[in-house]
């Protein structure tokens, strides 16, 4: 049965996926080339290193290691710019409910983002005090899909990874929690997100009797 929740924030929790893709596809133009929505699924889950690698080979730009860090450090402060007007409405529909009721059934709940931002954010949308266990992009060495972020959140809620249910919008993020030996909620489109247990299309949808 299940006693542990694991959440990914971005796009899960809290409307930011948007922000991530507009601070990419903002880069790409600089760089002179396009960057569609269908490319951005691609980077949904993963760290902001392994985006940018992954953007420069869609616009077949190559750039220098010292090049390469100017570029993330310019995108972190376009989102950071894109989040500091983000205020507790930005938190999904029926996220914030669904974790009371969680808690409210004694569920222990986890955080497993690959973003170095997660916990100003969740500080900022007022879910700080949810999370038993907080694992972020400062606390992994592997991007989803590698389950370590799935499997560090169990120990921290000491909940065994076959106890546990991860909520994912990113098909990255559902195969770590695949890999982790988890089952998977797929937050978004059954057509992108094919390897979770279940797909739906927001957390306003969930009972966690079902
Ligand atoms: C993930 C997002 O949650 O975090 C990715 O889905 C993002 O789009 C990644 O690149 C890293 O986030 P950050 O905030 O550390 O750049
Ligand atoms: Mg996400």
């Amino acid at each position: 049965s299940m006693k542990g929740a694991l959440f990914d924030l971005d796009g899960v929790l809290v409307d930011t996926a948007r922000y991530h893709y507009r601070a990419w596809k903002r880069l790409a133009a600089a760089l002179g080339f396009d960057f569609t929505p269908e490319q951005n699924e691609e980077l949904k889950g993963i760290s902001r290193r392994d985006s940018l690698e992954r953007l420069l080979a869609i616009g077949g730009v190559s750039l220098s290691e010292n090049e390469k860090l100017l570029w993330l450090e310019r995108k972190n402060s376009w989102y950071l710019e894109y989040i500091d007007t983000m205020g507790p409405g930005e938190v999904l529909p029926g996220a914030a409910e669904f974790l009371g009721r969680l808690k409210g059934r004694g569920i222990k709940i986890a955080l497993g983002s690959a973003s170095k931002n997660a916990p100003r954010i969740i500080q900022r949308i007022g879910l700080l005090s949810v999370f038993d266990g907080i694992i972020d992009g400062t606390k992994t060495s592997r991007s989803k899909p590698d389950p370590e972020v799935f499997l560090l959140g169990s120990r921290a809620i000491g909940v065994a990874p076959r106890d546990c249910i991860v909520f994912e919008d990113a098909a990255a993020g559902v195969q770590a929690g695949r890999a982790a030996g988890m089952r998977v909620v797929g937050i978004g489109s059954p057509g992108i997100l094919t390897e979770a247990d279940m797909v739906v299309p927001g957390l306003s949808e969930l009972v966690w009797d079902r």
